[in-house]
């Protein structure tokens, strides 16, 4: 038990608490003039946000917040939906208060109420894998981080497509454009709601909170204006390291394949640089498919980023498009709180149009709505989770079936840690 008492919304005032408090759990480098810009910036983000915090003797112990947003999921046609979602951020407890119930107390509150709103889900980006199963959050798509050896021999990409640079203060104008268009593309992609380009690109009163990188902007233009943005900036630059000179990847947005192969020509082509560092991309890029040698693209580590918790199934499942023409009913078994996930739906679906709607019909699939959430993007298969006992066939043929509906073109991909 604790004495701290939970607030909702936590009152503007406590702004510079609730900061402190989740930059000390996230255990986050901070100076006074570091923490004068966060608190800045944040306080024209914090209008958005619905907050969460727990005081004791007038000082922030614990924090939560959930922003609403929107993410990408696989579409009728190939391309992608938007669908709202809840989206879970800034959780921290702190080290003298933790193990007491304060995070499970204000989670099953913003969960109770994303449940109210209508939300169809909640996601999140966990900082440690065992904090949210316990809550019905499950893995739903990974991420992956390259090396791309660019001086290797046939480590290029073709491309004669010009590209143009820019100053940082002029991408703002088209960033969110190109930005939209690359979601059409990808399942997994959560939106980038204002002020996320200004701060991003420090500029309308916006300040650093961190020092500042010299990033390099390039620029695809398709028919109808920008359609691919690039920036990087040098990590590596001393003459004299055995490893030579390395450069790594910011923004990589590509609202085209044209722009897409462009931009990866253009990494493939910059002078004197000996390593190309790619974190937070797909799992699946499409680049090694490009390069003479698909090895000079090196996958160095993949991790999970989205956590998906369904909140109303059929308005979740409804909301996708599936791969081919199917139905499946499946039995939901949601032992987490508020079990919202609980309960048999029917999966239909023409190859284009779908629907998904309660039924008493006798189910096909027995699954755990985390494992359910888990194969909601189109990045985990139901055959991959039975392994793990998550998914039962009652119905002969119905793992097949449900894995090739729930299959994406593309492995969902999320650039944006919120
Ligand atoms: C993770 C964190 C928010 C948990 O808060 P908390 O108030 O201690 O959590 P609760 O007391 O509600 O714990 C609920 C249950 O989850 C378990 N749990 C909580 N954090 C856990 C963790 N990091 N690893 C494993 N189990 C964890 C608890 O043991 C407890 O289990 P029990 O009910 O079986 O006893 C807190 O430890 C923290 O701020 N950590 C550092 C920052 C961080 O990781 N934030 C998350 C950002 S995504």
């Amino acid at each position: 038990m604790t004495d701290a008492k939970i607030l909702h919304p936590l009152p503007e005032d406590e702004i510079g608490g609730f900061l402190t408090n989740l930059l000390t759990a996230l255990l986050r480098s901070t100076t006074p003039d570091s923490n004068q810009a966060r608190v800045a910036n944040f306080r024209r983000y914090w209008p958005r946000l619905r907050t969460w915090g727990a005081v004791d003797a007038g000082r922030v112990v614990a924090t939560l917040a959930t922003d609403p947003r929107t993410i990408s999921v696989p579409g009728p046609d190939g391309r992608t939906a938007l669908l709202d979602a809840d989206a879970l951020t800034m959780v921290s407890v702190a080290a003298t208060h933790r193990r007491r119930g304060l995070l499970t107390a204000m989670l099953s509150e913003s969960l109770q109420e994303a449940r109210d709103r209508g939300d169809a889900l909640s996601i999140l980006v966990a900082a440690e894998w065992p904090i949210y199963g316990r809550f019905g959050y499950a893995p739903a798509n990974d991420n992956a981080r390259y090396s791309l050896h660019p001086r290797r021999r046939l480590a290029t990409v073709p491309s004669t497509q010009p590209l143009r640079q820019v100053d940082q203060a002029d991408v703002a104008e088209f960033a969110q454009h190109v930005f939209e268009r690359q979601r059409g593309l990808w399942p997994g992609q959560v939106d980038r709601p204002d002020p996320w380009w200004p701060t991003h690109l420090r500029i309308d009163g916006y300040q650093a909170s961190e020092p500042e990188r010299t990033r390099t902007w390039v620029v695809y233009d398709g028919g109808d204006g920008p359609e691919g943005l690039l920036s990087w900036h040098v990590t590596r630059s001393d003459w004299d390291d055995p490893r030579g000179l390395a450069i790594e990847v910011g923004d990589l947005v590509a609202g085209s394949w044209a722009a897409y192969t462009a931009l990866w020509g253009y990494l493939t082509s910059i002078d004197l640089v000996e390593e190309v560092v790619l974190p937070t991309r797909s799992v699946d890029e499409p680049a090694r498919w490009l390069l003479g040698d698909g090895r000079a693209l090196e996958q160095v580590s993949r991790e999970d980023a989205v956590w998906v918790r369904l909140l109303d199934v059929p308005k979740a499942l409804g909301a996708r498009g599936y791969a081919c023409a199917g139905a499946v009913v499946f039995d939901v078994d949601d032992p987490a709180p508020g079990g919202y996930g609980a309960g048999r739906v029917l999966v239909e679906s023409d190859g284009g149009a779908a629907r998904c709607t309660p039924t008493r019909h006798s189910p096909d699939l027995q699954v755990t709505q985390r494992a359910l959430a888990s194969c909601y993007l189109g990045g985990h298969s139901f055959s991959e989770l039975s392994v793990a006992g998550a998914v039962a066939e009652l119905t002969p043929g119905a793992l097949k079936r449900a894995d090739a509906m729930f299959a994406a073109p593309r492995r969902p991909w999320n650039p944006t840690l919120f």
